[in-house]
Formats: structure tokens, sequence, C-alpha cells
């Protein structure tokens, strides 16, 4: 991959992340939340984004959203943006570099809960409690679409009722406290397509909830991603999740995409010590049921420190292929196995 070249891109692409740098200068040191991230998404399609806790998951979905909290800045990288400017998607805009804005530019306003939303974890991220779910819905319709306000209304309701609510044009009139949380998460997603994004984000969009309603909001979302045919990146914890709704996974670790391939792949054919140690750490059902919890294998070691920068590979210290010399000194580059299955290791250089 050439870092700054503007190679054919395919038609399919959507979205390319080059390199991306996003950290927080705090007084306590440098934190490299994001550290040369590289992501393709292409159109249409669910990219389910995996690792552990802080490993920058959101702060690169918060990126290409531009909303990085303060002190956090991008510091270098591209966020590579094909969308189209016209609803019935068939005239292509130019490329936009997200990332070469400024955060609230005319250009990046336009593409953020336009273009590109966003759901988060926490449903009340998203709303405000003071205000009913109709008029926060209208709003964002009315800010990106040329409607008026009785036609907005009308696609806010239509929304709600592709989400599954009930009373539709009731729940307009609701508050955010009189919904029960998966409703509340229902009416996140209704705002968040209002628009009919191109491309939703969806942090962690189902780990508040109980397992039934997560299992009903995840059906939702598969069957507005089929019918509305925008691409998603899902961020999750729970490898189930991926199994379940990606097509193509990315397992990130310490600020990096480590490995990016088709969902089959990233199960059956890892190649990633780390994607191979989250794998294993998922509880095997048998095993859960003799109550055998030795077998529960987790990755050895923590996640290190974020202020401390680790020379060669960053998982070094942790892996089980470690080969002295070599991993502890040279940073491995993201490199192509085949056809569409990248790899950051030196055990395929
Ligand atoms: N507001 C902030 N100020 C300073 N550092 C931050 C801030 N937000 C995140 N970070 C740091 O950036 C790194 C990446 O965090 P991020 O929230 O992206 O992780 P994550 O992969 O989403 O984790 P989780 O699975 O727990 O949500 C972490 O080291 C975190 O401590
Ligand atoms: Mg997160």
């Amino acid at each position: 991959m050439v870092p700054n070249g503007r190679e054919a891109v395919s038609p399919e692409t959507l979205l390319q992340i080059r390199n991306l740098k996003t950290y927080f200068q705090l007084p306590e040191g440098l934190v490299r939340a994001v550290d040369g991230v590289d992501l393709e998404i292409n159109r249409g399609q669910i990219l389910g984004v995996v690792g552990e806790s802080g490993c920058g998951k959101s702060m690169t979905a918060m990126s290409i959203m531009r909303i990085i909290p303060p002190p956090g800045e991008i510091i270098e990288g591209e966020i590579l943006f094909h969308g189209y400017v016209n609803q019935d998607a068939t005239n292509l805009q130019e490329v936009v570099d997200l990332a070469s804005f400024q955060p609230n530019d005319r250009r990046v306003r336009a593409i953020r809960g336009n273009q590109i939303s966003m759901v988060f974890q926490e449903p009340m991220t998203a709303l405000s409690p003071v205000r009913t779910v109709g008029s926060q819905i209208t709003e964002a319709i009315t800010l990106h679409r040329q409607v008026n306000k009785v036609e907005a209304r009308e696609i806010a309701a239509d929304m709600l009722d592709r989400v599954g609510m009930s009373n539709p044009g009731d729940r307009l009139n609701d508050y955010p406290f009189q919904l029960s949380g998966g409703m509340r998460q229902r009416a996140v997603i209704a705002m968040a397509l209002s628009c009919q994004p191109q491309l939703l984000i969806a942090d962690e969009p189902t780990t508040a909830l109980d397992v039934t309603t997560e299992a009903q909001i995840l059906d939702l979302m598969r069957d507005l991603q089929a019918e509305l045919g925008m691409a998603i990146l899902l961020i999750t914890h729970n490898l189930g999740v991926v199994a379940e709704m990606a097509d193509e996974v990315a397992v990130m670790y310490l600020g990096k995409v480590v490995e990016q391939t088709d969902v089959d792949s990233i199960f059956y054919a890892p190649k990633h010590p780390y994607t191979k140690g989250l794998l294993s750490s998922i509880p095997k059902l048998e095993d859960a049921l003799h109550g055998d919890r030795k077998k529960l294998q987790t990755i050895e070691g923590m996640v290190p420190s974020p202020y401390h920068q680790l020379s060669g590979c960053s998982f070094h210290p942790r892996c089980s292929e470690f080969i002295a010399g070599v991993c502890d000194r040279v940073e491995p580059a993201l490199i192509q196995l085949e056809e569409g299955h990248s790899v950051r290791c030196h055990l395929y250089a």
C-alpha cells in the first residue's frame, strides 16, 4: 500500500483510513490512542472492529466523525471518504479527506450526521433529556435534507416505525425518559438513519442492553442494512456478535489494525498471534457446561500502559511466537497475505 499514493480504487470502496494517528498530549505524557490505523470499508459492508479495551476502537470512530474530545487531535494520516452527493446514490462526489479539515469545517459538518452517522453504547449520549424524541429526530432531518417541518415529522415517524416502535406518531411526543433502554437505542438508530447515511458507525451499540434486547437490536441493524444498503462499522468486544453480523473484521491492538480479512478467515484461518489469542479466549460451551474453568485461556500479560511506547511490534511482550532480535526491534509493516487478507506480523514477512 502506498501511504500517500492515489492508486486506482475499486468503485466499491467507501472509506479508506491510512496511517491515522490520533494523540492526546496529557500532563502525564503522550497517549497514542490511534497510532497508524489502516482500514478499508466497502459500500454496503458490515465491518466488525474488535480488540481489548483501550486499543483505540472508539477513538478511531471519533476520528472519522471528527468528534475527538480535547486535547486529542489527529496528527497524521488520511480518512478518505468516497461518498455520493445525491440520495439515490448515483453521483459520486469528489473523494474527501476528512482528516485534512478542521473538526467544524463546513465540509465535515455536511458529512457528519448526514452521510456518516454514529450510534453510541449509551443512547443518552445522543439524546437530550429535555426534548421530545420527535423534535430531536426532525431537527436532524431538517438540518441536512431539503424538507419542511411537516415532511420531516413524517420521515421521523416512518423511521420509528421501521425500527420497530409501535404507535410511532405518539412516540414522537415522548421524552427519552419515557422509553426503555432498548426503545431509546431504537430511537437513536432511527435518528442516525433518518438522513440515509452511507456509513453508520455503531460503537458497542448493544453492550448496555440485556441479551434479548441486544438480539433484537442486532437483528434490526442487519435488516436495515439490507434494506437501506448502508455500510456499518460495528465496534464490539463480543466475537459472537462479529460472527453473526460482520462481513469483514479488523482486529486492533494498541492503536493499530493488526489483521483485517473476511469473517470466515478470521475465525477459521487467523494469522496474527493476537487474533489467535482473542479467539482462544472465547469460552467453549462444553467447557463451561462441565465447569472446567482451567481450559479458559486468556492472552498472557496485560495491555501495556498507554504512555509507554514499545520498540518493534507492540504485541511482542505478550506474543507466544516472539522472535528475539526481530519482533522487539523492528516494527512490522502491514502486509497483504492474499487478496483481502492483511496482517501486521513478522512471521509472514
Ligand atoms: N478523553 C481522553 N483523554 C485521554 N486519553 C483518552 C481519552 N479517551 C481515550 N483515551 C485513551 O485513548 C486510548 C484508546 O481509547 P479508546 O476509548 O479508543 O479505546 P477502546 O478500544 O474504545 O476501548 P473500550 O473497549 O474500553 O471502549 C486509551 O489508552 C485511552 O485511555
Ligand atoms: Mg470504546
